[in-house]
């Protein structure tokens, strides 16, 4: 269908960008940001609508649109409806020749038609494959989304969104495509950090026997893996201090290994009691007061429980729900240790290659300076930089993207972006993410729930999105104040009745 017709401007039509004036009886089926096409030398030009005007000679000037609405409407005077017309800023892509997309190096004259795009040449064009992963439509078209895995997951992937954009709700459409994947076309192992038990409720949906659901307070770490250096109190320590407990550490180590036994933050306690340290008391004194909070954290075991291998396996989601933890501190140093267990273990082979998917990103991979705050983000900056080579990929999501780690968000090569509003992410994003102009940097603003901005290697060329229904029911979150307010009250009133019942 023809939309419209390419004018003559002063500067365009030219190599990048051109005008069009909208056909009338199209004007309810042109949107910003939607796929065009124009008849061209040697194949298909493809373009993007970038923005749309509406003008009316009638009503440029102020004072004789107030003088004319005065003595009743402008239109019963003239024939305003007449003068009306609409035109189309429009970015070209390229000219797309049935096999590849070639740049654009001479503009299309003005008169030609601008048509509707035709979807399938599209779906072609932005490399969306069959086997890919179905996360949604074309926001404006009817073109299913699949984007290739390796695409997505072979580097990092970004779900940025301040709350209640849809990023964990995107997440779980991506989990269901990639548990729905058969191992002839590639299937990957998937372990959440799910800092709201928010994906636990999975093991209860159509894709129970593929996921599993490890409560993080129960998790155990192997202390003959550990090394101190994963010790949340670890950088905040002296040198003096670190060389004490490193000695200490080891040598119980080597203790535990030769009597076949393991050993507790408790064992170490009690063997840097008996350390001479020369009067200095004051370092060792300090150093017993962390080790005796490490052991109230009640994390330590024989050997790693959830093991690593049980954690990753092809076209599995482990969910590891971190919701009865309070202290920051535990929730990093099981991050810290899963991350470098989990790319240890895959650099060797013992596992499929992964996707570790980070709720919450900023908490364990932040931008901050003190190091002993971020325990998690060196491991985690550490896949981001070395994992794409072995198949360890990260998926960080996070609701503060100017909180999240440079060094991390830059090795993110797709980048997920939903509704933002806070004019501090939006520049942080504008900053950080490649490809994206002023026009999708101020969409961002206006996308509605569900709806996402992808830029980077997953697509051929930015694109919004309207991510799908999930297959399964999903509760919806009932976190708005009137909820939790009704829920408080209808609880206080049951247990009354129930103790009124009882006398
Ligand atoms: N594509 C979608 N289709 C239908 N409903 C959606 C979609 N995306 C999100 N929602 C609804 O919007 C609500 C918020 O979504 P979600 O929990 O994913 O937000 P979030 O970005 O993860 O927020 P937070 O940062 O607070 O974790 C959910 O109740 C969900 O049901
Ligand atoms: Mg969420």
């Amino acid at each position: 269908m023809k939309l419209g017709t390419v004018i003559s401007l002063i500067s365009s039509p030219n190599s990048w960008k051109f005008s069009s004036v909208i056909n009338d009886d199209a004007l309810g089926k042109v949107r910003k940001g939607q796929f065009v096409e124009v008849e061209h030398e040697g194949g298909k030009l493809i373009a993007s609508i970038g923005d749309i005007f509406r003008s009316n000679r009638y009503f440029e000037r102020a004072e004789s649109v107030a003088g004319y609405e005065r003595s009743g409407a402008l239109s019963s005077h003239f024939p305003v409806d007449e003068w009306s017309y609409t035109i189309a800023e429009t970015r070209i892509l390229g000219v797309y020749d049935g096999n590849a997309l070639h740049r654009c190096s001479f503009p299309p004259p003005p008169g030609s038609d601008v048509r509707q795009v035709d979807e399938q040449m599209l779906s072609k064009y932005l490399g969306f494959r069959e086997t890919g992963l179905n996360i949604g439509k074309l926001l404006n078209h009817d073109v299913d989304v699949k984007l290739g895995l390796s695409k997505l997951f072979q580097k990092h992937v970004a779900i940025l969104a301040m709350s209640g954009a849809g990023k964990s709700y995107l997440m779980g459409v991506l989990l269901e495509e990639l548990a729905a994947r058969s191992p002839e076309h590639g299937r990957v192992g998937v372990v959440v950090i799910d800092v709201h038990g928010e994906y636990a409720a999975l093991k209860s949906g159509p894709l129970a026997d593929k996921v599993s659901v490890y409560d993080a307070s129960k998790i155990r770490i192997g202390t003959k893996n550990a090394t101190p250096d994963l010790f949340p109190f670890y950088y905040s320590l002296s040198p003096p201090q670190r060389r004490m407990l490193a000695s200490t550490f080891y040598e119980l180590k080597r203790q535990a290994k030769a009597q076949h036994k393991f050993f507790t933050p408790k064992d170490l306690m009690l063997d840097l009691g008996s350390v001479n340290d020369k009067g200095a008391a004051k370092p060792r004194d300090a150093l017993l007061d962390h080790l005796d909070a490490l052991q109230k954290m009640r994390v330590f075991g024989k050997v790693d429980d959830p093991s690593v291998a049980s954690l990753v396996r092809p076209g599995h989601i482990s969910v590891i729900d971190m919701r009865d933890i309070d202290g920051e501190k535990k929730k990093q140093m099981l991050v810290a240790y899963y991350a470098r267990r989990l790319f240890n273990a895959v650099k060797k082979g013992r596992v499929p290659p992964f996707v570790l998917v980070v709720e919450e990103a900023h908490n364990f991979a932040g931008e901050s300076v003190k190091r002993e705050d971020m325990l998690s983000k060196h491991e985690l900056e550490r896949i981001a930089r070395e994992g794409r080579k072995f198949g360890a990929s990260l998926c960080l999501i996070s609701q503060r993207p100017v909180r999240l780690s440079t060094t991390a968000l830059s090795q993110c090569n797709t980048h997920i972006i939903m509704r933002v509003t806070n004019p501090y992410d939006i520049k942080h994003i504008g900053e950080s993410s490649e490809g994206i102009d002023n026009y999708m940097l101020n969409s961002i603003t206006t996308l509605k729930v569900g709806e996402a901005l992808i830029v980077g290697e997953a697509v051929v060329q930015p694109i919004f999105v309207r991510v799908r229904k999930r297959n399964a029911d999903v509760p919806t979150d009932n976190t708005d104040l009137e909820s939790i307010a009704r829920k408080y009250e209808l609880e206080q009133a049951r247990k009354k009745e129930d103790v009124d019942a009882f006398l």
